[in-house]
């Protein structure tokens, strides 16, 4: 594969600053933004007034974890305007979440958000080894998600050549491909499977297109998953991570020279690892709950937002800022199955380590009697038979059983028979009656 390292002068300064230049910056920021987001939104106010704390008594980083922590409900609760800290009128973009059940959450962007944006995605852009002048084909979704329109915006400002697909209609995905020869895939995983899948069906060998570099992210992939997409593709593939809340895709990316987890662009959102269930702030290399605050932002400053991203921080490599370890998982996505848990992004690891096996699955909850149960279904790869498939799904359950502790059962599919996502994939299929 292309040897895609920066070059001397690629940079900005702050990416290889000193850890002290950096915190210095961080502290100076960090007190502009949590004095801007009590003085402008009543919500702050009311919330750090509840624990008795007050902008003017961050000194240090380390008191940030005074103040309250801020969560979807938050949010929620002051559906749809409530947290802006800036007059409707400045506001230049709303994005929102779907949001599974209740209310969308909605977010908002004045003119310096966007140019933020665009300027944290076009470095995430750079450490996946992209450049002015490559072409970039854009398969996350357009619309109130904000991958669509957060990527097209880094990509214009590094200087691609941006193809605004959007996610859906696979086969037109793939003449697009062929026919523009992009340099850089912008997807989620679980749709560039897809689209890997329809070049196959079209006879093209996805060893062969012009792709270069898959910048993949909105849900949790492994590296299992990575080592599968580069040898099928011969890229390089790399992590993107971001949340609307936050800003969108841009919080943390990874460089293509390391590979070694997502460097936070702290110099805009500063990040804290806590435990869980105590909320105490953990040191790094623990895993815990990621949560972030944001330095910079003025349409919608956030304090101490709680992810529910399950992951690590660990010291800075290819750049001067902290890494997250990919992350595991989401809280909400963690499967407790007769008190072990579990998460979709074990079973995909053991699942890739089966080559019968293919990587599209779906976890499926029931209720037997008083007991859950989990079934596992997963497609057998085209080119296994049926019954080499059968039998790597009994090895799966007995890793499972062997390597997380529980009994599940597995069931193997033909291919294609599990649902696709044009987006985000749907792992987790809850058939429990509610409690
Ligand atoms: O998914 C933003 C995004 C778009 C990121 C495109 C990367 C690429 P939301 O729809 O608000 O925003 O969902 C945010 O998705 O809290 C994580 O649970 C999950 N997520 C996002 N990126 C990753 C990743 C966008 N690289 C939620 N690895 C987050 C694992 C991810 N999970």
């Amino acid at each position: 594969m292309l040897d895609l390292s920066p070059r001397n002068g690629d940079l900005e300064a702050i990416e290889t600053a000193s850890v002290d230049e950096l915190r210095a910056l961080q502290i100076g920021r960090l007190r502009w933004s949590m004095r801007h987001a009590y003085d402008h939104v009543a919500h702050y106010r009311a919330a750090f007034e509840a624990v008795g704390a007050h902008p003017d008594d961050l000194h240090e980083l380390s008191d940030l974890a005074r103040l309250p922590f801020t969560t979807k409900e938050d949010l929620r609760r002051n559906y749809p305007f409530g947290m802006f800290a800036v007059p409707r009128e400045d506001v230049v973009r709303v994005h929102a979440s779907s949001g599974t059940t209740g209310r969308p959450t909605v977010v908002g962007y004045t003119k310096d958000d966007l140019g933020m944006w665009a300027d944290v995605v076009a470095r995430s852009i750079r450490a996946a080894g992209g450049r002015r002048g490559m072409v970039l084909h854009n398969a996350y979704g357009y619309g109130l998600f904000t991958g669509g329109l957060g990527a097209h915006a880094g990509a214009e400002r590094l200087g691609c050549t941006v193809v605004p697909v959007s996610g859906g209609m696979t086969e037109r995905q793939v003449q697009l491909i062929q026919d523009f020869r992009p340099d850089i895939i912008m997807v989620t995983p679980s749709y560039m499977l897809n689209v890997i899948d329809e070049m196959e069906r079209q006879g093209i060998r996805p060893r062969s297109t012009s792709l270069k570099i898959g910048i993949f992210g909105a849900e949790p992939w492994t590296n299992e998953l990575r080592r599968e997409m580069e040898q099928r593709l011969d890229l390089h593939a790399v992590d993107i991570y971001g949340l609307s809340e936050v800003i969108g895709p841009g919080v943390a990316s990874e460089c293509v020279e390391t590979k070694d987890g997502l460097h936070v662009w702290e110099d805009h959102f500063y990040p804290e690892v806590v435990d869980p269930v105590t909320g105490d702030v953990l040191p790094d290399g623990a895993e815990g709950e990621l949560v972030l605050t944001s330095l910079t932002k003025q349409a919608m400053p956030v304090v101490r937002y709680r992810t529910r991203d399950l992951t690590r921080l660990l010291p800075g490599t290819a750049r001067t800022m902290r890494r997250l370890e990919k992350i595991t998982g989401r809280s909400d996505d963690m499967i407790i199955l007769r008190g072990v848990n579990l998460f979709p992004s074990q079973l995909e690891e053991l699942i890739l380590g089966l080559p019968a096996l293919s990587p599209h699955f779906q976890c499926v909850l029931d209720r037997r009697g008083h007991l859950d149960s989990l079934t596992v279904r997963v497609e057998r790869r085209e080119n296994s038979t049926p019954q080499a498939a059968t039998t790597a799904g009994e090895a799966l359950r007995r890793l499972v059983k062997a390597r997380i502790g529980v009994s599940i059962e597995v069931d193997v599919m033909d291919p294609h028979t599990i649902e696709r996502s044009v987006g985000k994939m749907r792992r987790l299929v809850d058939h429990r009656p509610h409690r």
